[in-house]
């Protein structure tokens, strides 16, 4: 199946064309409190979105998106969101949909992928820690425990 699976970019119209799917997938990601992302929140404009966000289709479907933002003044492509669908998950889509992406920073020499995790969200956490992102620091408040992550591309 993996051969079937295209990995492509994000663009705006594909967004607007399958808003309810991304809406409805993004609430499926623990911990709760990063189920608010609604339609202004997809379409919100930041840089870099367009050149470093992608989504997997496979025969015509649509099954994950992977959306960024460039921190210009780190040199950083910061992953916002990123989700499977749940029937899709553990068969390496999202291995491959992160694999897109540290091509396209490479070939953009940016110097490295940061995101946030949740201590609550397990899986994520593996993902992350298996594809060579390493905890630069710990976010703590009174319910939730974040770390943020960061995968250099440039050594
Ligand atoms: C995290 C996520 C994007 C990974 O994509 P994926 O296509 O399922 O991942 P892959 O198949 O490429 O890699 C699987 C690996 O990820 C880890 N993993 C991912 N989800 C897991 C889960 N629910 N339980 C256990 N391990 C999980 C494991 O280490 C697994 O390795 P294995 O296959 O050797 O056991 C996907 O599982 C997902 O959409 N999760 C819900 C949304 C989410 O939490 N997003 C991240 C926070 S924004």
């Amino acid at each position: 199946m993996e051969d079937k699976i295209n990995i492509i970019k994000l663009s705006k119209q594909l967004l607007l064309n399958n808003i309810d799917f991304f809406i409805k997938l993004g609430k499926d990601i623990i911990p709760r409190e990063l189920q608010y992302w609604d339609k202004e929140h997809y379409l919100l404009e930041v840089d870099g979105k367009w050149d470093y966000s992608f989504c997997c289709i496979l025969e015509e479907k649509l099954m994950g998106f992977l959306i960024c933002t460039k921190k210009s003044e780190k040199n950083f492509v910061h992953i916002n969101k990123m989700a499977i669908s749940k029937e899709y998950r553990s068969l390496k889509i999202g291995s491959k949909m992160l694999a897109t992406l540290k091509n396209t920073c490479l070939n953009n020499n940016i110097d490295a992928i940061s995101l946030f995790t949740n201590k609550k969200n397990e899986g994520a956490l593996n993902f992350y820690l298996k594809h060579g992102f390493q905890i630069e620091d710990i976010i703590k408040d009174e319910t939730t425990e974040r770390y943020y992550m960061i995968h250099k591309i440039k050594v």
